[in-house]
């Protein structure tokens, strides 16, 4: 049970899920608030996230990276922590430096293996097929400056067997991540 009020701000691009399973976990805390942000209007995430009573906001590439919109917005809500799921653009230096050691961000591979600009969803369980990679697995790191770049907090492995397609490793990915970022979210906000 946290004391304080805390505010986790979800940054989603696409579905969600990791942002559902986040906002479920925390759900009999009374003293955490969410609100999910997306740069897609239309992101599932954002109905999703309005269904559970959460509040959204969107934004466009100019209220992003040239604007303080999203981090003024932030500051509003007293932020604690930044959570990136599934968020493809790079958070500017204006955020980062606001909330230094408080944006983590959730990878679908083993960092530094199939990261960086380009890399993401699908495309890097597709890169991780072609190449006959015994195992994959996840990462969750603190964000910098640079694409999947910052220190790393947690990884965790899966096994890649012969036959699995790109559907089958996301499938694995998944699960790992829908465990295992919730309570990295938890253990992150008793270490603050
Ligand atoms: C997750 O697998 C996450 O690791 C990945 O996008 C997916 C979002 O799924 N993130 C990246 O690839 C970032 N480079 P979700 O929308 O169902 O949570």
């Amino acid at each position: 049970m946290f004391k304080r009020k805390i505010h986790i701000a979800i940054f989603a691009s696409g579905t969600g899920s990791n942002a559902v399973k986040i906002i479920d976990f925390f759900k009999e805390e009374k003293n955490i608030s969410f609100s999910v942000l997306s740069n897609k209007k239309d992101a599932p995430v954002l109905e999703k996230a309005q269904n559970l009573g959460v509040e959204t906001f969107t934004f466009n590439r100019d209220e992003f990276f040239k604007q303080e919109e999203v981090l003024n917005y932030l500051k509003s809500k007293q932020t604690t922590l930044v959570v990136l799921a599934g968020f493809l653009w790079l958070v500017p230096s204006n955020i980062i430096k606001n909330f230094t050691n408080r944006i983590i961000n959730i990878h679908p591979a083993l960092l530094p293996k199939y990261g960086g600009k380009g890399m993401y969803g699908m495309k890097v369980h597709q890169a991780v097929v072609e190449n006959k990679e015994k195992e994959s697995g996840i990462t969750i790191h603190y964000v910098d400056e640079q694409y999947d770049h910052g220190t790393v907090i947690l990884q965790e492995k899966c096994i890649v067997e012969e036959k699995d397609t790109p559907e089958d490793v996301a499938q694995k990915i998944h699960q790992l991540e829908h465990y295992h970022y919730p309570r990295v979210v938890e253990a992150i906000l008793n270490m603050m």
